[in-house]
Protein backbone atom coordinates (compact mmCIF):
# COMPACT_ATOMS: atom_id res chain seq x y z
CA UNK A 1 0.00 0.00 0.00
CA UNK A 2 0.92 3.63 -0.27
CA UNK A 3 0.52 5.84 2.64
CA UNK A 4 0.37 9.80 1.96
CA UNK A 5 1.61 10.89 5.86
CA UNK A 6 0.83 14.84 7.03
CA UNK A 7 4.36 15.76 8.88
CA UNK A 8 3.53 18.68 11.25
CA UNK A 9 7.20 18.33 12.98
CA UNK A 10 6.39 21.91 14.55
CA UNK A 11 8.92 23.16 17.31
CA UNK A 12 11.69 22.47 19.74
CA UNK A 13 12.32 18.46 19.54
CA UNK A 14 9.16 18.84 16.91
CA UNK A 15 11.46 17.56 14.04
CA UNK A 16 14.11 15.62 15.98
CA UNK A 17 11.70 13.01 16.93
CA UNK A 18 9.47 13.41 14.13
CA UNK A 19 12.44 12.42 12.01
CA UNK A 20 13.46 9.22 13.83
CA UNK A 21 9.87 7.69 13.90
CA UNK A 22 9.83 8.59 9.79
CA UNK A 23 13.28 6.46 9.89
CA UNK A 24 11.35 3.60 11.24
CA UNK A 25 8.08 4.03 9.16
CA UNK A 26 10.66 3.40 6.08
CA UNK A 27 12.08 0.41 8.11
CA UNK A 28 8.08 -0.82 7.95
CA UNK A 29 7.62 -0.16 4.65
CA UNK A 30 10.49 -1.89 3.05
CA UNK A 31 9.76 -5.23 5.70
CA UNK A 32 5.94 -4.91 4.52
CA UNK A 33 5.94 -3.55 1.04
CA UNK A 34 4.72 -0.15 2.10
CA UNK A 35 5.75 3.17 0.67
CA UNK A 36 4.93 6.22 2.34
CA UNK A 37 4.42 9.44 0.85
CA UNK A 38 5.08 12.65 2.99
CA UNK A 39 3.69 16.04 2.88
CA UNK A 40 4.91 18.69 5.40
CA UNK A 41 2.54 20.74 7.05
CA UNK A 42 3.29 24.29 8.90
CA UNK A 43 1.53 24.60 12.78
CA UNK A 44 2.86 26.38 16.05
CA UNK A 45 5.77 28.29 16.41
CA UNK A 46 7.34 27.97 13.42
CA UNK A 47 4.25 29.01 11.08
CA UNK A 48 3.97 31.89 13.61
CA UNK A 49 7.52 32.93 12.29
CA UNK A 50 7.39 31.71 8.78
CA UNK A 51 4.05 33.43 8.03
CA UNK A 52 2.75 35.34 11.15
CA UNK A 53 0.05 33.37 12.91
CA UNK A 54 0.25 29.67 14.01
CA UNK A 55 -2.69 28.13 12.13
CA UNK A 56 -2.16 28.77 7.95
CA UNK A 57 -5.08 29.11 6.63
CA UNK A 58 -4.26 25.91 4.21
CA UNK A 59 -3.59 23.89 7.36
CA UNK A 60 -6.55 21.69 7.78
CA UNK A 61 -6.74 21.40 3.85
CA UNK A 62 -3.36 19.84 3.42
CA UNK A 63 -3.89 17.18 6.31
CA UNK A 64 -7.40 16.52 4.94
CA UNK A 65 -5.74 15.42 1.88
CA UNK A 66 -3.37 12.77 3.31
CA UNK A 67 -4.30 9.68 4.67
CA UNK A 68 -2.91 10.06 9.07
CA UNK A 69 -1.16 13.46 10.32
CA UNK A 70 1.78 13.13 12.32
CA UNK A 71 2.50 15.78 14.82
CA UNK A 72 6.15 16.28 17.06
CA UNK A 73 4.90 19.12 19.35
CA UNK A 74 4.43 23.15 19.10
CA UNK A 75 5.14 25.44 21.61
CA UNK A 76 7.94 27.50 23.48
CA UNK A 77 9.13 30.58 25.36
CA UNK A 78 9.21 32.30 22.54
CA UNK A 79 5.57 32.10 21.49
CA UNK A 80 4.48 33.08 25.41
CA UNK A 81 1.04 33.73 26.87
CA UNK A 82 1.50 37.38 26.28
CA UNK A 83 1.68 36.87 22.26
CA UNK A 84 -1.89 37.64 20.71
CA UNK A 85 -3.97 34.29 20.73
CA UNK A 86 -3.27 33.63 16.44
CA UNK A 87 0.52 33.44 17.38
CA UNK A 88 0.52 31.27 20.01
CA UNK A 89 0.89 27.75 19.31
CA UNK A 90 -1.68 26.17 21.51
CA UNK A 91 -4.58 28.12 19.54
CA UNK A 92 -3.61 25.95 16.68
CA UNK A 93 -3.64 22.42 18.52
CA UNK A 94 -7.30 23.19 19.47
CA UNK A 95 -7.99 24.59 15.57
CA UNK A 96 -6.31 21.94 13.88
CA UNK A 97 -8.52 18.77 16.00
CA UNK A 98 -11.91 20.93 16.37
CA UNK A 99 -11.60 21.37 12.25
CA UNK A 100 -10.51 17.80 11.85
CA UNK A 101 -13.47 16.54 13.62
CA UNK A 102 -11.03 14.82 16.21
CA UNK A 103 -13.49 13.77 19.13
CA UNK A 104 -11.53 10.79 20.43
CA UNK A 105 -8.37 11.00 21.95
CA UNK A 106 -6.67 7.92 22.74
CA UNK A 107 -4.18 7.92 25.59
CA UNK A 108 -2.53 4.55 25.87
CA UNK A 109 -0.66 4.06 29.12
CA UNK A 110 1.73 0.96 29.34
CA UNK A 111 4.34 -0.32 31.44
CA UNK A 112 6.68 -1.23 29.26
CA UNK A 113 8.37 -4.41 30.68
CA UNK A 114 12.32 -3.43 30.26
CA UNK A 115 10.77 -0.44 32.20
CA UNK A 116 9.21 -1.43 34.99
CA UNK A 117 11.88 0.03 37.62
CA UNK A 118 10.56 3.85 36.15
CA UNK A 119 7.13 2.94 37.34
CA UNK A 120 6.64 5.00 40.73
CA UNK A 121 4.03 2.67 42.34
CA UNK A 122 4.80 -0.01 45.06
CA UNK A 123 6.66 -3.18 43.54
CA UNK A 124 3.87 -5.42 43.73
CA UNK A 125 1.28 -3.18 42.12
CA UNK A 126 3.75 -2.91 39.07
CA UNK A 127 4.61 -6.45 38.78
CA UNK A 128 0.75 -6.93 37.94
CA UNK A 129 1.69 -4.37 35.04
CA UNK A 130 -0.32 -1.84 33.23
CA UNK A 131 -1.94 -1.83 30.01
CA UNK A 132 -4.49 0.23 29.81
CA UNK A 133 -6.12 2.53 27.21
CA UNK A 134 -7.79 6.03 28.17
CA UNK A 135 -10.76 7.24 25.81
CA UNK A 136 -11.12 11.13 26.39
CA UNK A 137 -13.70 12.99 24.81
CA UNK A 138 -12.28 15.75 22.68
CA UNK A 139 -14.47 18.62 21.52
CA UNK A 140 -17.25 19.03 24.13
CA UNK A 141 -17.74 20.45 27.10
CA UNK A 142 -17.00 22.52 29.72
CA UNK A 143 -13.17 23.59 27.35
CA UNK A 144 -15.54 24.43 24.51
CA UNK A 145 -18.37 25.95 26.68
CA UNK A 146 -19.98 29.40 26.53
CA UNK A 147 -17.93 31.42 29.36
CA UNK A 148 -18.28 34.34 30.81
CA UNK A 149 -16.43 37.30 32.71
CA UNK A 150 -18.50 40.11 34.46
CA UNK A 151 -18.81 42.67 37.92
CA UNK A 152 -21.18 41.91 39.81
CA UNK A 153 -22.25 44.61 42.42
CA UNK A 154 -20.92 43.00 45.61
CA UNK A 155 -18.84 40.27 45.25
CA UNK A 156 -15.75 41.78 42.70
CA UNK A 157 -15.40 39.76 39.18
CA UNK A 158 -17.35 36.51 39.02
CA UNK A 159 -16.58 34.10 36.05
CA UNK A 160 -18.30 31.04 34.22
CA UNK A 161 -17.27 28.25 31.92
CA UNK A 162 -20.46 26.17 31.21
CA UNK A 163 -20.20 22.54 30.75
CA UNK A 164 -22.55 20.72 27.97
CA UNK A 165 -22.67 17.51 26.27
CA UNK A 166 -25.56 16.04 24.08
CA UNK A 167 -26.46 12.61 23.66
CA UNK A 168 -25.38 12.70 20.13
CA UNK A 169 -21.86 13.29 21.54
CA UNK A 170 -22.13 10.82 24.16
CA UNK A 171 -22.36 8.16 21.71
CA UNK A 172 -20.50 8.70 19.36
CA UNK A 173 -17.40 8.79 22.07
CA UNK A 174 -19.41 5.71 23.56
CA UNK A 175 -19.23 3.62 20.86
CA UNK A 176 -15.67 4.21 19.90
CA UNK A 177 -14.79 2.98 23.67
CA UNK A 178 -17.15 -0.16 23.28
CA UNK A 179 -15.59 -1.20 20.00
CA UNK A 180 -12.00 -0.30 21.38
CA UNK A 181 -12.96 -2.50 24.43
CA UNK A 182 -13.92 -5.30 21.78
CA UNK A 183 -10.06 -5.27 20.40
CA UNK A 184 -8.58 -5.47 23.49
CA UNK A 185 -9.88 -6.63 27.23
CA UNK A 186 -13.13 -7.20 26.57
CA UNK A 187 -13.55 -4.49 29.79
CA UNK A 188 -14.74 -0.69 29.97
CA UNK A 189 -14.81 1.48 33.17
CA UNK A 190 -16.77 4.98 32.65
CA UNK A 191 -15.81 8.19 34.58
CA UNK A 192 -18.15 10.46 35.64
CA UNK A 193 -19.45 12.75 38.56
CA UNK A 194 -22.92 11.62 38.25
CA UNK A 195 -23.94 11.67 41.77
CA UNK A 196 -23.11 15.45 41.17
CA UNK A 197 -23.57 16.99 37.61
CA UNK A 198 -26.20 16.51 35.12
CA UNK A 199 -23.82 16.34 31.82
CA UNK A 200 -22.56 13.21 33.94
CA UNK A 201 -26.01 11.62 34.81
CA UNK A 202 -27.11 11.64 30.89
CA UNK A 203 -23.22 10.50 30.36
CA UNK A 204 -24.01 7.72 32.39
CA UNK A 205 -27.80 7.09 30.38
CA UNK A 206 -26.24 6.55 27.14
CA UNK A 207 -23.30 4.55 28.47
CA UNK A 208 -26.06 2.16 29.78
CA UNK A 209 -27.95 2.18 26.75
CA UNK A 210 -24.78 1.63 24.20
CA UNK A 211 -23.82 -1.49 27.48
CA UNK A 212 -26.76 -3.09 26.12
CA UNK A 213 -25.57 -3.14 22.62
CA UNK A 214 -22.22 -4.48 24.17
CA UNK A 215 -23.04 -7.66 26.15
CA UNK A 216 -19.56 -9.13 25.65
CA UNK A 217 -18.16 -6.29 26.86
CA UNK A 218 -17.75 -6.10 31.05
CA UNK A 219 -18.95 -3.01 31.61
CA UNK A 220 -18.67 -0.61 35.19
CA UNK A 221 -19.15 3.17 36.11
CA UNK A 222 -16.77 4.68 38.18
CA UNK A 223 -16.72 8.14 40.04
CA UNK A 224 -13.81 10.40 39.03
CA UNK A 225 -12.73 10.71 41.95
CA UNK A 226 -12.75 6.76 42.85
CA UNK A 227 -10.90 6.76 39.42
CA UNK A 228 -7.78 9.16 40.08
CA UNK A 229 -7.77 6.79 43.58
CA UNK A 230 -7.95 3.71 41.94
CA UNK A 231 -5.06 4.40 39.45
CA UNK A 232 -2.20 4.69 41.80
CA UNK A 233 -3.76 2.02 44.09
CA UNK A 234 -3.97 -0.66 41.16
CA UNK A 235 -3.60 0.79 37.86
CA UNK A 236 -4.15 -3.27 36.74
CA UNK A 237 -7.89 -3.24 37.25
CA UNK A 238 -8.33 -1.17 34.02
CA UNK A 239 -8.66 -2.17 30.39
CA UNK A 240 -10.34 0.81 28.35
CA UNK A 241 -11.36 3.67 30.56
CA UNK A 242 -13.61 6.15 29.14
CA UNK A 243 -14.46 10.15 29.98
CA UNK A 244 -14.87 13.46 29.26
CA UNK A 245 -13.04 16.07 28.24
CA UNK A 246 -11.61 17.99 31.00
CA UNK A 247 -11.84 14.50 33.26
CA UNK A 248 -10.28 12.95 30.46
CA UNK A 249 -7.21 16.02 30.57
CA UNK A 250 -6.20 15.43 33.96
CA UNK A 251 -6.64 11.47 34.66
CA UNK A 252 -4.54 10.61 31.55
CA UNK A 253 -1.83 12.66 32.88
CA UNK A 254 -2.17 10.55 36.11
CA UNK A 255 -2.27 7.21 33.97
CA UNK A 256 1.01 8.46 31.90
CA UNK A 257 2.71 9.51 34.82
CA UNK A 258 2.21 5.88 36.72
CA UNK A 259 4.31 4.44 33.94
CA UNK A 260 7.38 6.43 34.68
CA UNK A 261 8.43 8.76 31.19
CA UNK A 262 6.49 11.00 29.22
CA UNK A 263 9.14 10.31 26.71
CA UNK A 264 7.60 6.86 26.00
CA UNK A 265 3.81 7.23 25.31
CA UNK A 266 1.67 8.36 22.16
CA UNK A 267 -1.71 8.94 21.62
CA UNK A 268 -4.12 9.35 19.20
CA UNK A 269 -6.94 11.97 18.39
CA UNK A 270 -9.25 10.47 15.38
CA UNK A 271 -12.51 11.59 14.39
CA UNK A 272 -15.57 9.56 11.63
CA UNK A 273 -14.20 11.12 8.32
CA UNK A 274 -11.00 12.82 8.71
CA UNK A 275 -7.45 11.57 8.97
CA UNK A 276 -6.02 10.82 12.16
CA UNK A 277 -3.51 12.90 13.87
CA UNK A 278 -0.89 10.89 16.05
CA UNK A 279 1.30 12.34 18.28
CA UNK A 280 3.74 12.00 21.55
CA UNK A 281 2.14 12.93 24.67
CA UNK A 282 4.84 15.16 25.57
CA UNK A 283 5.61 19.37 24.66
CA UNK A 284 8.20 20.60 22.59
CA UNK A 285 10.81 20.34 25.58
CA UNK A 286 12.51 23.51 24.75
CA UNK A 287 15.29 23.15 27.91
CA UNK A 288 16.84 20.25 25.47
CA UNK A 289 15.80 21.47 21.89
CA UNK A 290 18.47 20.91 18.93
CA UNK A 291 20.80 18.77 21.37
CA UNK A 292 19.82 15.12 20.35
CA UNK A 293 18.71 14.59 23.87
CA UNK A 294 15.39 14.18 23.15
CA UNK A 295 13.29 10.45 23.19
CA UNK A 296 12.24 9.37 20.08
CA UNK A 297 9.95 6.68 21.41
CA UNK A 298 6.64 8.13 21.83
CA UNK A 299 6.97 9.42 18.74
CA UNK A 300 7.79 6.14 17.03
CA UNK A 301 5.33 4.40 19.39
CA UNK A 302 2.59 6.97 17.80
CA UNK A 303 3.22 5.77 14.36
CA UNK A 304 2.68 2.00 15.65
CA UNK A 305 -0.81 3.37 16.19
CA UNK A 306 -1.12 4.90 13.06
CA UNK A 307 -0.44 1.65 11.84
CA UNK A 308 -3.11 -0.07 14.05
CA UNK A 309 -5.78 2.92 13.99
CA UNK A 310 -5.96 4.56 10.78
CA UNK A 311 -4.73 1.82 8.58
CA UNK A 312 -5.79 -1.26 10.18
CA UNK A 313 -2.34 -2.56 9.93
CA UNK A 314 -1.43 -4.56 13.33
CA UNK A 315 1.30 -6.56 12.61
CA UNK A 316 2.68 -3.50 11.27
CA UNK A 317 2.08 -1.83 14.36
CA UNK A 318 3.21 -4.59 16.41
CA UNK A 319 6.77 -5.09 15.04
CA UNK A 320 7.23 -1.28 16.14
CA UNK A 321 6.28 -1.92 19.49
CA UNK A 322 8.28 -5.29 19.34
CA UNK A 323 11.16 -3.50 18.31
CA UNK A 324 10.82 -0.57 20.78
CA UNK A 325 10.79 -3.41 23.30
CA UNK A 326 14.03 -5.39 22.72
CA UNK A 327 15.92 -2.23 22.51
CA UNK A 328 15.03 -1.17 25.96
CA UNK A 329 15.30 -5.12 27.05
CA UNK A 330 19.04 -4.40 25.48
CA UNK A 331 19.36 -1.96 28.11
CA UNK A 332 19.20 1.42 25.91
CA UNK A 333 18.40 4.48 27.77
CA UNK A 334 18.29 8.12 26.19
CA UNK A 335 19.03 10.37 29.31
CA UNK A 336 15.53 11.13 30.07
CA UNK A 337 15.35 7.14 31.53
CA UNK A 338 18.66 6.84 32.02
CA UNK A 339 19.18 5.56 35.58
CA UNK A 340 22.13 5.86 37.50
CA UNK A 341 25.37 4.96 36.05
CA UNK A 342 23.48 4.49 32.71
CA UNK A 343 25.51 6.51 29.55
CA UNK A 344 22.49 7.90 27.63
CA UNK A 345 22.73 7.61 23.77
CA UNK A 346 21.24 10.15 21.84
CA UNK A 347 18.12 10.99 19.58
CA UNK A 348 19.64 9.80 16.20
CA UNK A 349 21.11 6.68 17.88
CA UNK A 350 17.78 5.35 19.49
CA UNK A 351 15.65 5.87 16.30
CA UNK A 352 18.60 3.69 14.42
CA UNK A 353 18.36 1.12 16.91
CA UNK A 354 14.86 0.39 16.72
CA UNK A 355 14.85 0.73 12.81
CA UNK A 356 17.66 -1.82 12.79
CA UNK A 357 15.21 -4.09 15.10
CA UNK A 358 11.95 -3.95 12.46
P1 LIG B 1 7.34 19.23 27.90
O1 LIG B 1 6.66 17.93 27.74
O2 LIG B 1 7.79 19.89 26.66
O3 LIG B 1 8.61 19.04 28.87
C1 LIG B 1 8.51 18.67 30.23
C2 LIG B 1 9.85 18.05 30.67
O4 LIG B 1 10.00 16.76 30.09
C3 LIG B 1 11.07 18.85 30.20
O5 LIG B 1 12.08 18.77 31.18
C4 LIG B 1 11.52 18.12 28.95
O6 LIG B 1 12.90 18.23 28.69
C5 LIG B 1 11.13 16.70 29.25
N1 LIG B 1 10.76 15.98 28.03
C6 LIG B 1 9.60 16.12 27.33
N2 LIG B 1 9.62 15.32 26.24
C7 LIG B 1 10.77 14.66 26.27
C8 LIG B 1 11.38 13.69 25.41
N3 LIG B 1 10.78 13.24 24.29
N4 LIG B 1 12.61 13.23 25.74
C9 LIG B 1 13.23 13.67 26.83
N5 LIG B 1 12.72 14.56 27.69
C10 LIG B 1 11.51 15.07 27.41
O7 LIG B 1 6.33 20.17 28.71
P2 LIG B 1 6.50 21.72 29.10
O8 LIG B 1 7.92 22.02 29.45
O9 LIG B 1 5.43 21.96 30.08
O10 LIG B 1 6.11 22.50 27.79
C11 LIG B 1 7.06 23.00 26.84
C12 LIG B 1 6.30 23.57 25.65
O11 LIG B 1 5.59 22.51 24.99
C13 LIG B 1 5.24 24.59 26.05
O12 LIG B 1 5.26 25.61 25.07
C14 LIG B 1 3.94 23.83 25.99
O13 LIG B 1 2.85 24.64 25.71
C15 LIG B 1 4.22 22.87 24.86
N6 LIG B 1 3.40 21.65 24.88
C16 LIG B 1 2.99 21.18 23.68
C17 LIG B 1 2.26 20.02 23.58
C18 LIG B 1 1.89 19.55 22.23
O14 LIG B 1 2.44 19.99 21.24
N7 LIG B 1 0.98 18.63 22.13
C19 LIG B 1 1.89 19.26 24.79
C20 LIG B 1 2.45 19.79 26.01
C21 LIG B 1 3.16 20.95 26.04
MG1 LIG C 1 -3.21 17.97 29.61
Amino acid sequence: MNYKIALIKGDGIGPEVVNEAVGVLEAVGEKFGHTFEYVDVLLGGCATDAVGKSYPDDTAEKCRTCDAVLLGAVGGPKWGSDKPAEQRPETALLAIRRDLGLYANLRPAVLRPAMADACPLKKETAEKGIDLMMVRELTGGVYFGKRDRYQTPDRGVECTDLMAYSEQEIERIGRRAFEMARLRGKKLASVDKANVLETSRLWREVMHRLAGEYPDVAYSDVLVDNCAMQLVRDPSQFDVVVTENMFGDILSDEASMITGSIGLLPSASIGDTAPGLYEPIHGSAPDIAGQDKANPIATILSVAMMMRYSFQRPGEAAAIERAVDAVLAEGWRTADIAGPGVTPIGTRRMGELIRGRI
